[in-house]
């Protein structure tokens, strides 16, 4: 477990600002003469201070990479890692309130997939497309990954770690009851679920993320995608899909049965007592808790859950105990789609160029194949680089990663939008109220309909 604290460096006698700007002054002087300059006796370049912001990380994979680029910039940049709300909605709260400030003291910013556009459309990050093609091929990322740190043909981040739904389930429990396969649908898992809570000593069927949260947005979108609903068309027309129309871009489309209908069966779980009705407050740390904690029979998770398993502070299974397979659709015809996720690194338009300059090379550093491979394996992040999907060692260590990688072949993204901070609230909502009992799927997806067309409509006048 990581208990990292925010230090700073910054000498007590000059505020933070004065302190960045004689120090990015200092290096981009010293580079500018040329390296015996910068060594010269009687020249003294304090290091170009750098904040990183970013959640906390229960894999201790981030301190330990922050801490090896330190070491490795000593003296030239050093990093410090601001540490942001666990829950991605209330962490791009504070990048709002950060933003909002004169200025902004954040070079670094590790970015959910969902706020690329809104991030680029603000003007808070700058521009990367030219630097990405000069010191990367884009043909080394997974699609997905790149495609979510691109907005309007110009990539804002470069893609760190991905991320896809995935179902957890007990395999021990499972076998120990005769079923040999895990579930494809949610009436199969229902089944499984109600047979071996009958059967074994385990509290929970079924935990997934039901607050009214951006992970709960991730667990609605799954609902309403498996049972072959939609929320908003996409900003790309994808005639290209097999039996693909032609479709005019971002239009709400949730008002449908079978939104509605994804919605009711995630608000069976908890009717037919698969999940607890606490669900409806579950949000990451809670499930992976019960799941880990060998409370539960199945887990609705990112693959980081699967790096928590090593770790006997939070695990009481072993690997062995558990399996993953993709979350189930309502119908055994239909997709079985995964929320994309994942997270970009990206840089502050309001850091000087030289803050600019040292926040690349912190990039390049944090997303080279070494740094994803060692968090792949530490933490079970899901890399964004293509040819560690094909690495042995990656390979044998975290099943996860095989898993993810058809995950997220079939994973879909959530509304890909500048007003998208003001739309998924609406849709968690939603969400929630269904799962509680207050709506029908079909009153809550109606609603939703109107909120979300209402939301748009007054962001284009
Ligand atoms: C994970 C995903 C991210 C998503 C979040 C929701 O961190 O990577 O994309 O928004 O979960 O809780």
């Amino acid at each position: 477990m990581d208990h990292d604290e925010c230090t700073r460096h910054t000498p007590p006698s000059l505020n933070r600002r004065d302190f960045l700007k004689r120090s990015s002054a200092g290096v981009a002087g010293a580079a500018l003469l040329g390296p015996s300059a910068a060594a010269a006796p009687g020249i003294v370049s304090a290091p170009t201070e750098l904040v990183f912001t970013f959640s906390p990380d229960d894999s201790g994979t981030l301190r330990t990479l922050i801490d090896a680029f330190n070491r490795q910039h000593e003296g030239a940049i050093h990093v410090t890692w601001r540490k942001m709300p666990r829950t991605s909605d209330a962490y791009f709260q504070q990048l709002q309130s950060a933003f909002a400030a004169p200025e902004p003291d954040i070079d670094v910013i590790g970015a959910d997939v969902v706020w690329t556009a809104e991030l680029a459309r603000n003007g808070w990050v700058a521009d990367l497309s030219q630097r990405f093609h000069r010191d990367y091929n884009p043909d080394d990322f997974l699609h997905e990954a790149l495609g979510s740190a691109s907005h309007q043909f110009r990539i804002w981040g470069v893609p760190w770690y991905t991320d896809a739904g995935m179902l957890f389930y007990r395999r021990d429990l499972l076998l120990r009851n005769d079923f040999t396969t895990p579930p494809r649908t949610w009436d199969e898992l229902k089944e499984m679920a109600q047979t071996i809570l009958h059967n074994e000593d385990v509290a929970y069927g079924f935990v997934f993320q039901g607050d009214a949260y951006e992970g709960g947005v991730t667990n609605a979108c799954e609902y309403i995608w498996n049972a072959g609903g939609r929320i908003m068309t996409r900003s790309a027309r994808l005639a290209s899909e097999p039996g693909g129309q032609i479709e005019p871009p971002n239009v709400i489309n949730v008002d449908t049965p079978e939104a509605a209908r994804g919605l009711n069966i995630a608000r069976s779980m908890v009717t037919s007592g698969v999940a607890p009705p606490e669900v409806v407050s579950f949000r990451e740390q809670d499930t992976w808790e019960a799941f880990l904690g060998g409370q539960a029979v199945f887990m609705r998770h990112w693959p980081f859950a699967y790096g928590l398993v090593g770790d006997p502070r939070l695990s009481q299974l072993d690997p062995e105990q558990i399996g993953i397979t993709s979350v189930p659709a309502a119908d055994a015809s239909r997709p079985r789609y995964s929320c994309l996720g994942g997270w970009n690194l990206m840089i502050s338009a309001a850091a000087s160029p030289a803050r600019q300059e040292a926040a690349w090379t912190f990039i390049r550093f944090a997303t080279a194949a070494k740094q994803q491979k060692d968090r792949a394996l530490g933490g079970g992040y899901l890399p964004s680089h293509r040819m560690l999907y094909d690495d042995p060692e990656v390979e044998g260590a975290i099943p996860v990663v095989d898993l993810g990688r058809s995950a997220i072949r079939n994973a879909r993204s959530r509304p890909a939008s500048p007003y998208y901070s003001r739309m998924s609230p609406r849709i968690a909502d939603a969400f929630t109220r269904v799962l509680r009992g207050d709506q029908t799927g079909d009153e809550a997806t109606q609603h939703l309909a109107r909120e979300l067309r209402t939301i748009l409509r007054q962001s284009s006048n």
